[in-house]
């Protein structure tokens, strides 16, 4: 399931725009991620960014005209539909909204848009007051009610130097649209409450106690779990991270506020995963006003934050409840002891302190181990792809 977009055949459709240059950046970012792109111009996208840098970094011929005689056979645009796993116009005009939601086939886009099956991601980009205009807004209405997924265009200034929506999204983002299309909806339904990142207890305004946690972890398995058609709300410390796109975000500092956000999510969560770093300790004061240096020596007095897990655990009825483990040492044991004490469904142990596992990191090397005493060792893996694979396993487990 973690190679989604490995060798998938994704056709990327360039319009006339002038955000057409962004579209060279989402082609570079589709290759990465090992995807087999062809792209197809319409004459206008030629007049913004030539033809011959999509090529290069395709790898393919670019199709621009359907009558046009290279390598390809005379019904390319059939092949290429039948073919495509997902489709995505970047930037999409006023024009090719319009002759797609009325069924025009004037040219090789158009036309090879009435022959697609696959999932289409469709990112109109213009200027504000076109994009406002009521003929485009039904267009887009009717395109969306055709079963496309219209991504709605940012908000900011644009070239033509007007200012409101029209500017066409990251293409980091639509990537992750792109990626999200090809997921298996199979947490459609189930509401998952994620927490992810370090906390910060407070000593005074200008110092806390926390640990180096990323938070990528629980970005990832959020991330995942959204494209898999979960309802998904992520609670999270402060990490340096893009919020994931269509995931409820909860932003707190301390243990106290993390706990008080997930039990106010817990009754409505079918799934819980607690990738936080939680910290166990809080100082005893936390001074309004900047502590100044005074003797040589300062004890500082903590006392034990609630640990929201177990308490979870006790609280547990019928939801999946998973944790994480990180350990310095003897794994399975201190893994498979919380895993008990928390009444957890299953936990990811990590032996942390190595440079492929653990804070920081995008990978991660864990074991899994299960309720039932099973365990499951997992190679080193990026962290996206271990959070498949636990959301597969937690699948699995609510199925039988
Ligand atoms: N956890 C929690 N609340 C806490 C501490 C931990 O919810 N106050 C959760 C973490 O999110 C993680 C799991 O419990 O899913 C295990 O966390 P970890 O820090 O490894 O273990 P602790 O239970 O804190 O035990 P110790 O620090 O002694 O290893």
């Amino acid at each position: 399931m973690q190679n989604r977009i490995k060798n998938k055949n994704i056709v990327l459709g360039v319009c006339g725009g002038i955000a057409a240059y962004k579209s060279v950046e989402l082609l570079r970012l589709l290759k990465k991620h090992g995807a087999n792109v062809r792209v197809i111009m319409t004459s206008n996208a030629r007049k913004f960014v030539g033809q011959l840098t999509f090529e290069a970094l395709s790898g393919q011929p670019v199709c621009t005209d359907i009558f046009e005689k290279n390598d390809c056979a005379p019904i390319r645009h059939i092949d290429w539909a039948r073919e495509a796993d997902a489709v995505v116009i970047a930037p999409a005009t006023a024009n090719i909204t319009g002759k797609l939601a009325n069924g025009i086939a004037d040219d090789m886009l158009s036309t090879f848009m009435l022959a697609v099956t696959s999932p289409v991601i469709f990112c109109p980009s213009m200027n504000t007051h076109m994009y406002e205009n009521k003929a485009v807004r039904r267009n887009l209405e009717r395109l969306r009610t055709d079963g496309y997924f219209i991504m709605e265009p940012e908000t900011g200034k644009l070239a033509c130097g007007t200012a409101g929506p029209g500017r066409l999204p990251e293409p980091t983002d639509i990537l992750d649209r792109v990626l999200s299309s090809l997921m298996p909806k199979d947490l459609k339904g189930k509401r998952l409450l994620v927490t992810a990142g370090p906390t910060r207890e407070l000593i005074d305004p200008v110092r806390f106690i926390s640990n180096p946690s990323s938070g990528k972890m629980g970005y990832s398995i959020a991330r995942a779990a959204e494209h898999r058609g979960g309802a998904v709300v992520l609670i999270t410390g402060p990490v340096n991270l893009p919020d994931p796109l269509n995931v409820n975000m909860i932003h707190v500092r301390t243990a106290e506020e993390m706990a008080s956000a997930v039990f106010k999510h817990m009754k409505r969560s079918d799934i819980i995963i607690k990738a936080a770093a939680v910290s166990d300790y809080r100082p005893v004061t936390s001074s309004k006003r900047k502590m100044k240096k005074g003797k040589d020596e300062m004890v500082l007095a903590l006392q034990k934050n609630q640990d929201i897990l177990k308490k979870l655990g006790r609280k547990k009825e019928n939801r999946t409840l998973v944790g994480f483990a990180a350990e310095t040492e003897n794994l399975e044991k201190n893994a498979r002891k919380k895993l008990a004490e928390k009444n957890l469904d299953i936990i990811a142990g990590n032996i942390i302190g190595r440079p492929s596992s653990g804070f920081g990191t995008d990978t991660n090397k864990v074991t899994l181990f299960y309720k039932n005493g099973s365990k499951e060792s997992l190679p080193k893996m990026e962290k996206d792809a271990l959070a498949h694979i636990l959301l597969d396993r937690i699948v699995e487990l609510m199925a039988s």
